[in-house]
Order: structure tokens, then C-alpha cells, then sequence
């Protein structure tokens, strides 16, 4: 029969033939290779709250969730942390949007890469999961500003999470790019979106009572069909609702009280914890966080067996990479930053390993389950590598040459009101402010320092000004001198009432016996990937031989000679700084603790050199050092 066909057609069209046969099997491949079999079933009910149970379909359907964030796992690593999820015997992914990184200049969108959303969700679906799409805007999540965009603190009257119109305009212009993309992603249009979140926990913020219902309206006039639904904390629930939308419940340790409570506001209504804490979060200069997998999965356990539905919050945290870490607002004035590993001592750990927590879970959800579960991925190699020497040396004084352009201000101007990132200002890492003086005495921040000042005078090193420290003694000198302020921002706060008070850098004028100081130079370090390349590249490094000074940039390289796997960093002798390995910026280290490593994806590695440059303020023993695991210090239970 082909060779009957073939003969009648000519050279040229037997070879169009064979292309489009050939095409049409590879396409034919791929579809059901990305179609796993619940994707097949026909689209009649999505994800349904008329009753005491969920259905999907018109079945009764149980919501057995999880939360990985794509934005804190690199993007080699989504499927394996996916397929995890799917071999605990969940069946739902949830995840928070981060607006910041996804605008991060205003009307400068970035959906790529380790940021490309629709790739996780088209993954998601692939592996047969489905998802719960959290967009904020607000996300809380120990995250910088809790996700909101430190641009917008440019606006001196900004009211974030309210319908002040400098907020909605920006809500609307970020919404009109996110929801587009989120759209043919849902249920209803074959996707695996089974539910969006409006806001977040805004029960416990509630400062403008038209607001909910303004995000409602920014999600469905924008196309979100799927289900609604609100998270709040058992207090936040009177006032995180709005109408029409389901609201689920946050909690850690099982209340009966709390969920009469939630049958009371929302009776008839199928009952979800959205938020089960496994673990917790931590600050610096505090202990590590942990919480008995036992006393964990019995709590799992008895939600099932009130007939919830859950989500595991987090099922696996991964890492607040870059400067992306929020803060906890403990009273007013003292916000403390949250560490850079966001393992939250979940089910997989901060690199993907499997713990107790997971092995437990996966017997009480294979329960659950009228088929066995997948078997779940064999684990990661990890590699303690041999210590590396420092080889060179960069101060941060000559690394001016290589930031911005820096401003000259009579007065001290905030890193959001910087005219650096085509005027959206500075958003994260360091800001250097510098002066001239010509007597010393006390110098008083006036609690303007946000976070953290280091304090030099001709470069040598007079102390740290902070929340605490709002006051030093600078040395007498001759003639002029320069006084330099190097301030940190350690993350924005994240959750509380002082969202709109997160501007940092110097917010104020500093005082020198009791002056306030005018005419600054004022540098923006926040340490982008240009700027670390370009450092990479410059002539100025030094030998190690010579002192180094402080603080300053300190290189080595890392050979590997075989294929790469995960690491950690360590760094015992030094003191406080970031490293970025072949330019990716790990994030932050401390070592007041509790946390004493940084992770370091395999994936970011190569074969041959590893660039590892450590950004130190203070203190260098001149090694980098690696473990094959993760030291959070010495922890507490929850
Ligand atoms: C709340 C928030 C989350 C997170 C947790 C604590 O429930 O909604 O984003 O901050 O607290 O980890």
C-alpha cells in the first residue's frame, strides 16, 4: 500500500510526506508524554465548594498540598523536588508569586529562566500535580517586603495593601502581565490550576476594607475562573474574607476550638488548613527551629481525619538566594532579619533530601491513595570538596570604580530614592554614604540606620551603628577626613503593620555632636550580576601576600575535575558578609548564627575553575571551606 502511494508521488513530495509523518509522531509523542492521565479526563467542574467536601469533576475530591517555591529552588532542580512531592502522595503544588522578582523595575517584567512560572506550571501538570496559584500581590513568606516591590516606597504617601491608587496602579500593571500568562494554565482550559488565592492573610493586616474586593476583581476581570479562595490565621479570619470567596484556615498545632470557629464563619463549607507549618523559620542571632516530625504528622493526621484538606507549608523551602530575605518586625523598632536557607525543617530538606518528616508522611497519605504510590527518586550525592586558599584580594574602596555612578546629596537620600535602575532606586544589599569631617565626637545615628551601619573614619574601622548601637565616639583628627557609613539592608520586613516604614539605607540625617551631617557622596553596591562580573574581570585584584583590607572582595577558585554535585559553604573565621559562586549570589552569611553553611547547588557548578568570590566586612581566615551537609546551629523546638 506505501510503496503503491509512494509510486504515484513524486521525489519531492514522498519527502514532504515522510517530514510531516515524522513531525506528526514526535508531536503525537509529546503530547501524551506532557498528558498524564488525569489530564485526559474531560473538563466539565473544576475545583467545586458548594458542599462539605471539595469535588473536582463532581467527585468528592481531598486537597492534599504541598508548597515549594520555584524561586527558591534553581530551576535544574524543579522536577526533582516535584517528583518528591508526587511520591509522598500529594496531589496539589501550591506556590506564592514573588512580584518583586518579577518586576523587579517598574514596568520591566522577567518571567525567564529560574523566573519562567509557566514552565513550573506546565511541569506541575506534567507529573500529574495540581495546583493552588498564590499571586499576592502581598505574600508574606519571610520574604523581602513580603514580595512587594521596594520601588514602590519611592512614592513618599504609599499605602501598600490598600486601595490607595498609587498601589492599585501598580497591582493592575503587574496583574496585567502575570494573569495573562496564569490563564490558559487553568483547569478549565486544560491546565493544572484547580484554585487561586486572593491576597494573603490580609485578616491580620486589614487596613482598608475595599481592598480584598478589589483584588478579587483585579483576578476575575482579568480571566481567573477556577475557584477562590482566602488564608488567614484562626484571628485573621473575621477580616481576611470576602464575599463570594472560600475562606481555609493557617495553623501549627491543632486547635478543635479553631476549626468550630471556621465551621461557625463558613458552615456547610469543605474545611482546608492552607497553611500547615512544618517547621518554622529562622532569624539571625536566634536559635534553629525545629518541630518533632511525630508531633507534625499526628496533627497531619488528625486534619485527615476531620475530613480536611491540607497544604503542607512548606513541603520543601530551599533557600532565600541573593538579598531576598524578609524580616520579622519584633516590636517597632527592631526588625530582625531571617537567615538565607529557608529549610523551615520541612519533609525535604533545604537540598532536597528526604527526612523523617517525609517517610512518615508518605505512609499515613499512601493511606490515602487506592494505588500505590511512585516510588520516590533516589537522593542526591553531595561532596564535602577540599578547602580552597584565597588567592587575591579587592577592597571595597576599589571597587567604587566598578558600581554606578555615585550621587553627590546634601543630605543622606534612602536606597529607594536613589537615581540608580532607571530611577526605581536601590533595592537590596549595601549603600555606601560618605562625608567630610573635621573633628570627631559623637556621632548619633538618631535611629536612622537601616539596617546596619559599618563606621569608618579615613577607612579604619570605628564600630557598627544598628537599632541598638545609635551612638559612637569618633576619634579627634587634623584637618578634613572622610567619614564613611557602610549600610546594609538585612531585608525588609515581611509581615506586620510596618510595611509602608521599609524604606533603607540612611532615612534620616545622621548627627555628628549634634549636627546633622550634609554633603554626601553616596554609592548604590547591590551587587548585581554585572557588577560582580565586572569585578571578576578587573586588574585591581591583589595578592593575598599583602594585608588585606577590609571590608573587601575575596576570590578563589574551586576546580572541580569530575561532574558536580552539591556542596555547602562554610566559613569558620570569618564574619559577616555574601558569596556568589561563578557570579550567582548565595546569599547572605553570618556568624552569629544559627545558620553556618550556605548551600550550593551542584547545578551552579561546572567542571574546571568555580569563580567563588566572598563579599566579607570584617574578618577573613583566607579558606573557603565545604561540607557535604548543612549546619543550622543549634536549634529549638517550635
Ligand atoms: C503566614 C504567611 C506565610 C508565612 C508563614 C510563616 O502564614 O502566610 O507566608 O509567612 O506565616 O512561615
Amino acid at each position: 500500500m506505501e510503496s503503491l502511494l509512494c509510486r504515484r508521488l513524486s521525489l519531492k513530495q514522498r519527502y514532504s510526506l515522510l517530514l510531516c509523518l515524522a513531525i506528526g509522531a514526535v508531536l503525537a509523542y509529546q503530547l501524551t508524554r506532557s498528558r498524564p492521565v488525569e489530564r485526559r479526563m474531560s473538563r466539565v467542574e473544576g475545583l467545586t465548594a458548594n458542599s462539605s467536601q471539595f469535588t473536582l469533576e463532581r467527585k468528592p475530591f481531598r486537597i492534599l498540598g504541598g508548597s515549594i517555591h520555584y524561586f527558591r529552588v534553581p530551576r535544574a532542580y524543579w522536577e526533582d523536588r516535584l517528583l518528591k512531592m508526587k511520591a509522598c502522595g500529594l496531589n496539589t503544588l501550591t506556590t506564592y508569586v514573588p512580584w518583586n522578582l518579577h518586576e523587579p523595575e517598574r514596568g520591566a517584567f522577567n518571567f525567564e529562566d529560574e523566573l519562567d512560572l509557566e514552565a513550573y506550571l506546565r511541569l506541575a501538570a506534567s507529573l500529574g500535580l495540581w495546583v493552588i496559584l498564590r499571586p499576592g500581590p502581598y505574600i508574606c513568606s519571610e520574604w523581602d517586603l513580603g514580595g512587594l516591590p521596594s520601588w514602590l516606597l519611592r512614592d513618599p504617601n504609599m499605602k501598600l495593601r490598600t486601595t490607595y491608587p498609587g498601589f492599585t496602579e501598580a497591582v493592575n500593571s503587574f496583574f496585567n502581565q502575570l494573569i495573562k500568562k496564569v490563564v490558559p494554565h487553568q483547569y478549565s482550559k486544560g491546565g493544572p490550576i484547580i484554585a487561586v488565592q486572593v491576597e494573603n492573610e490580609y485578616g491580620a493586616y486589614a487596613q482598608d476594607e475595599e481592598y480584598m474586593a478589589f483584588v478579587k476583581q483585579a483576578l476575575l476581570s482579568r480571566g481567573v475562573t477556577e475557584l477562590l479562595l482566602t488564608s488567614d490565621n484562626k484571628d485573621g479570619l473575621k477580616l481576611g474574607g470576602v464575599k463570594g470567596v472560600l475562606e481555609t484556615i493557617n495553623f501549627q498545632r491543632l486547635n478543635q476550638d479553631d476549626i468550630k470557629y471556621l465551621e461557625r464563619v463558613q458552615p456547610q463549607m469543605p474545611k482546608m488548613v492552607m497553611e500547615y507549618w512544618t517547621g518554622w523559620f529562622d532569624l539571625w542571632g536566634e536559635l534553629h527551629h525545629v518541630f518533632a516530625a511525630e508531633d507534625m504528622v499526628a496533627v497531619v493526621r488528625e486534619v485527615l481525619k476531620l475530613d480536611m484538606s491540607i497544604n503542607l507549608y512548606m513541603f520543601h523551602g530551599g533557600t532565600n538566594f541573593g538579598f531576598m530575605n524578609g524580616a520579622a518586625a519584633v516590636g517597632v523598632t527592631l526588625p530582625k532579619p531571617m537567615v538565607t536557607s529557608y529549610d523551615y525543617d520541612a519533609p525535604l530538606s533545604e537540598a532536597g533530601d528526604y527526612t523523617t518528616k517525609y517517610h512518615l508522611l508518605r505512609n499515613l497519605f499512601s493511606l490515602y491513595h487506592t494505588q500505590p504510590l511512585p516510588e520516590p527518586p533516589s537522593v542526591q550525592e553531595r561532596r564535602a570538596y577540599q578547602p580552597v586558599v584565597v588567592q587575591q584580594h579587592l577592597s571595597l574602596w576599589d571597587s567604587l570604580h566598578f558600581a554606578d555612578k555615585p550621587l553627590k546629596s546634601e543630605r543622606p537620600v534612602n536606597m529607594e530614592n536613589l537615581p540608580v535602575s532607571n530611577n526605581n532606586g536601590q533595592s537590596y544589599g549595601y549603600t555606601l554614604y560618605e562625608t567630610t569631617i573635621t573633628s570627631g565626637g559623637y556621632l548619633n545615628s538618631e535611629n536612622n540606620v537601616r539596617d546596619r551601619a559599618l563606621v569608618f573614619v579615613d577607612k579604619h574601622f570605628i564600630g557598627v551603628l544598628d537599632y541598638k548601637t545609635q551612638e559612637l565616639s569618633l576619634p579627634d583628627g587634623k584637618g578634613k577626613r572622610t567619614l564613611s557609613l557602610l549600610v546594609e539592608n538585612c531585608g525588609r520586613v515581611n509581615y506586620g503593620k510596618t510595611l509602608d516604614e521599609q524604606r533603607k539605607g540612611l532615612v534620616g540625617d545622621i548627627k555628628l555632636n549634634k549636627r546633622a551631617l550634609r554633603d554626601f557622596i553616596i554609592h548604590s553596591l547591590s551587587m548585581k550580576p554585572g557588577f560582580v562580573n565586572r569585578l571578576e574581570s578587573s586588574r585591581h585584584w591583589t595578592s593575598m601576600r599583602q594585608r588585606p583590607s577590609l571590608p573587601g572582595y575575596f576570590r578563589a577558585s574551586l576546580y572541580l575535575n569530575t561532574y558536580p554535585k552539591d556542596t555547602f559553604v562554610k566559613l569558620p573565621g570569618w564574619s559577616k558578609g555574601v558569596v556568589f559562586i561563578n557570579g550567582k549570589n548565595l546569599g547572605r552569611y553570618w556568624s552569629i548564627g544559627p545558620q553556618q553553611t550556605l548551600y550550593v547547588p551542584g547545578p551552579w557548578l561546572h567542571r574546571g575553575d568555580n569563580q567563588v568570590i566572598v563579599f566579607e566586612e570584617q574578618e577573613t581566615d583566607g579558606k573557603i571551606q565545604f561540607t557535604s551537609s548543612p549546619d543550622y546551629g543549634m536549634s529549638v523546638d517550635v
